[in-house]
């Protein structure tokens, strides 16, 4: 995986059990705006993290799928990857990989939804042939590529 950062910035940390691919990349930015990860299929992280704000939302809060709205706003993820916490309020979040969780699975209020519809969500992107290659390609030797083990 080569990094394209400017002079000067320190290659991030990334954990050893989840290294870095342009598979994985490509995937989460596909993924980051699909709504087919949503309850409703209309919702994706993008309706929050909106790409032209540095992907943060604008406006006082953030909305979830179904109309909920979460204490805080969303803030902007750009050099995200250098933090050593994520989220306002969860300080015990130390990865992106914990955090992703959170929106995909929260119900008070429900952000994406997953927490019920993970598993249609799973089956419906296992049969869908570009996503089935996208996360076989991400996660080689995995005989279950598409999962939310959480
Ligand atoms: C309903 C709107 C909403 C959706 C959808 C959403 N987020 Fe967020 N996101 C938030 C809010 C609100 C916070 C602040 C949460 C907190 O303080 O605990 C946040 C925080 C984050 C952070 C922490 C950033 C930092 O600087 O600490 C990351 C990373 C993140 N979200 C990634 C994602 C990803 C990846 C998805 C899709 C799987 C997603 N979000 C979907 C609203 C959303």
């Amino acid at each position: 995986m080569v990094w394209h950062l400017p002079r000067g910035f320190p290659t991030p940390a990334v954990p050893p059990d989840n290294p870095m691919s342009g598979a994985k990349v490509a995937l989460g930015e596909r993924c980051s705006s699909s709504a087919a990860c949503s309850v409703t299929g209309q919702y994706s992280c993008a309706s929050c993290h909106e790409p032209a704000h540095s992907f943060a939302r604008i406006g006082p809060v953030a909305i979830g799928a179904t109309g909920g709205a979460p204490a805080a706003n969303a803030m902007a993820l750009v050099n995200v990857a250098y933090n050593i916490s994520f989220g306002w309020m969860r300080p015990r979040v130390r990865s992106l990989e914990a955090q992703m969780l959170e929106p995909m699975l929260n119900e008070h209020p429900v952000e994406l939804g997953l927490r019920a519809a993970r598993p249609p969500c799973c089956a419906q992107l296992a049969v869908d042939r570009a996503y089935a290659d996208d996360f076989a390609a991400a996660f080689p030797g995995d005989p279950a590529p598409v999962n939310l083990r959480a």
